[in-house]
C-alpha cells in the first residue's frame, strides 16, 4: 500500500486554487491513487457547520481561531487521519497556513498562540505535529485577487473584506514559508491558468508523487 499524501492549497482570495486542486485529484486517479479532494474550515458535519458561523457571523479574534481550529481537530480525527493511515491522498483546499495568515497577519491576533494550538489541535504520537507534506501556495497581487473576486459572487466576511486586510494576509503566509520554507511550493498565479496548472503539476511531480 502506498504512504498517505496530504498536500494542502493557500493563498488569498481571489487566487483561483479550486480548479487546480480537481485537476490535481484527477491526475492522482489516474495515477492509480486513491483521492480525497476536502475543505477548511469543513469536512465533516460539525465542522461545516462552524464553518457557517465563523464565515457569516461577527466575533472577536479569538472566538475566531478558537472556532478554526475546533473545526481543524474535528476534521483532522474523522477524515484526514483516517484517510492517510488508509494510504489516500488528500487534498485539501485550505489547512492551518490559513489561520496564521488570517487570524494572525489579517486580523493580527497573537502569532504564538495560534503556535500553541496547533501543536495541541495537530498533536500526534511521539510528539510529532501533523502538517501537509507539500502546501501549495497561490501568490498574487491582492489588487488584481480583488478584481478577480468583484461580482463573481455574494462575498463571506472575509471576501468582503478592504485589501490591505489581503496584503497583510500575504505577509502572514510569507512568514508561514520563512519557517519551514521545504514544505512549500510558492506558485505564481498571475499567468493564464494553463501556465498555473504547469507550475502546480511540476510542483507534484518534482517530488515524485505523479
Ligand atoms: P475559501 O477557502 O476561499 O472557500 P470558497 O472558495 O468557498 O470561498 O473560503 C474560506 C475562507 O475562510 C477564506 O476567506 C479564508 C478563511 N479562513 C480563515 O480565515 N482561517 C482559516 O483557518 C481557514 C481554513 C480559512
Amino acid at each position: 500500500m502506498s504512504a498517505g499524501l496530504f498536500l494542502s492549497f493557500e493563498g488569498i482570495d481571489g487566487a483561483g486554487k479550486s480548479t487546480h486542486i480537481e485537476a490535481l485529484a484527477q491526475a492522482f486517479r489516474r495515477a492509480g491513487r486513491q483521492v480525497l479532494t476536502t475543505r477548511e474550515p469543513g469536512g465533516t458535519p460539525l465542522a461545516e457547520r462552524l464553518r457557517a458561523l465563523v464565515l457569516h457571523e461577527p466575533m472577536d479574534p479569538l472566538t475566531e481561531a478558537l472556532l478554526m481550529f475546533a473545526a481543524r481537530r474535528d476534521h483532522l480525527v474523522q477524515v484526514i487521519e483516517p484517510a492517510l493511515a488508509r494510504g489516500e491522498v488528500v487534498l485539501c483546499d485550505r489547512f492551518t497556513d490559513a489561520t496564521f495568515a488570517y487570524q494572525g497577519g489579517g486580523r493580527g491576533f497573537n502569532w504564538s498562540v495560534l503556535q500553541a494550538l496547533e501543536a495541541m489541535v495537530q498533536g500526534m504520537p511521539a510528539g510529532a505535529v501533523r502538517q501537509p507534506h507539500l502546501t501549495v501556495l497561490f501568490l498574487l497581487d491582492p489588487d488584481i485577487a480583488a478584481q478577480r473576486l468583484a461580482g463573481a459572487r455574494v462575498p463571506d466576511k472575509f471576501e468582503s473584506q478592504p485589501v490591505d486586510f489581503f496584503r497583510l494576509v500575504h505577509q502572514g503566509y510569507l512568514r508561514r514559508v520563512d519557517a519551514d520554507p521545504g514544505r512549500f511550493a510558492r506558485i505564481d498565479a498571475a499567468p493564464s491558468r494553463e501556465q498555473v496548472w504547469e507550475a502546480v503539476q511540476a510542483a507534484v511531480t518534482a517530488r515524485g508523487w505523479l
